[in-house]
């Protein structure tokens, strides 16, 4: 007899809530620095309407790069596969910030979650826009999937990262020398930060990822959000990318597509089944939630939902 997903829930949020073991928060965006590392929230939107949520649901947390799932989905939107042609779609194998490999392949990431890859997504979506619109389109689209007009963006994460993001100014300069970002590299930095600022709790960024797991559309009004071949294909590039160097070791784990931040967030997809949020701000040695990780690998034995 399957689990029951209610009883599996309330287990794992009283194991993670009670675990020593809980990782170190990032401290590199100094905002981030400031969350307690106790926190654990977990949601999970079932394709049948259920939404069941466990812990620190309904608290607002930094979404980082869990944001670029979206950004990519719009961007796609926009250009459709000429994002190919700046972008590519193989595990970098490196860390999110790296810069390494963008000597030797042209300007071009290698995928669109790490760092340097979202970053030129950011530019695509800034074409024809200022990017206090570019920023919007992107709030927008994500309220709109979550069904939730609440969802904000934390200007002082935003501002904190803008303050430090040596890293990232370095990456969108190099790129800019390729001339793989087409705009001002401030510009495209501006709208990066902001959506990496989007703040959200496990229970509205459960409902956003629903579109995935229902075959790209909208689970409230059954109309198309992206085609069925596009959402299979961005759930590929969070199973083989959105973990970063840890993204083997996710996949072998826990067996679904899943997409993380550095705030502690995952966002996962059960292709056909569900949308799963976790959150827990202690992170791994790969920059990944530590418990989140253990909860979804846990969640998905429990429920036999691994694709493989
Ligand atoms: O650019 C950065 O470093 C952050 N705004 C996002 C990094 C991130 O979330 C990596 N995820 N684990």
């Amino acid at each position: 007899m399957a689990a029951d997903i209610e009883t599996v829930l309330t287990e794992i949020a009283a194991e993670m809530a009670a675990r020593p073991d809980r990782g170190d928060v990032a401290t590199y965006i100094p905002q981030l620095a400031k969350v307690d590392v106790g926190r654990f929230g977990i949601a999970v939107a079932l394709n049948d309407g259920r939404l069941i949520a466990r812990g620190d649901a309904e608290i607002p947390f930094s979404i980082q790069s869990v944001s670029k799932v979206f950004t990519l989905t719009l961007a796609l939107g926009k250009v459709g596969d000429t994002l190919w042609r700046r972008v590519g779609r193989e595990p970098s194998g490196n860390p999110f910030n790296s810069i390494i490999q963008l000597e030797h392949e042209r300007g071009i990431p290698r995928n669109p979650f790490i760092n340097a890859g979202a970053i030129v997504v950011t530019d695509v979506l800034l074409s024809g826009h200022q990017p206090r619109e570019a920023i919007g389109e992107i709030l927008r689209f994500i309220q709109f999937l979550a069904d939730d007009d609440t969802v904000y963006i934390d200007h002082q994460v935003a501002a904190s990262e803008q303050a430090t993001g040596f890293r990232n100014v370095a990456l969108a300069n190099y790129m800019r020398s390729f001339g793989n970002i087409t705009h001002a590299p401030e510009m495209a930095l501006g709208v990066y930060y902001h959506h990496c600022a989007i703040a959200m709790s496990c229970r509205q960024l459960a409902l956003a990822g629903r579109f995935l797991a229902h075959d790209g559309r909208h689970a409230e009004t059954g109309h198309s959000v992206v085609s069925s071949e596009r959402a299979r294909r961005i759930s590929a590039l969070m199973l083989t990318c959105g973990h970063y160097d840890g993204s083997g070791d996710f996949a072998f784990r826990v067996g679904v597509p899943g997409k993380s931040g550095v705030g502690g967030g995952i966002l996962c997809v059960v292709p056909g089944v569900a949308s799963i949020a976790v959150w827990s701000p202690g992170l791994n040695e790969n920059g990944n939630s530590k418990l989140g990780s253990i909860a979804l690998e846990k969640l998905a034995k429990a429920m036999n939902w691994s694709i493989f």
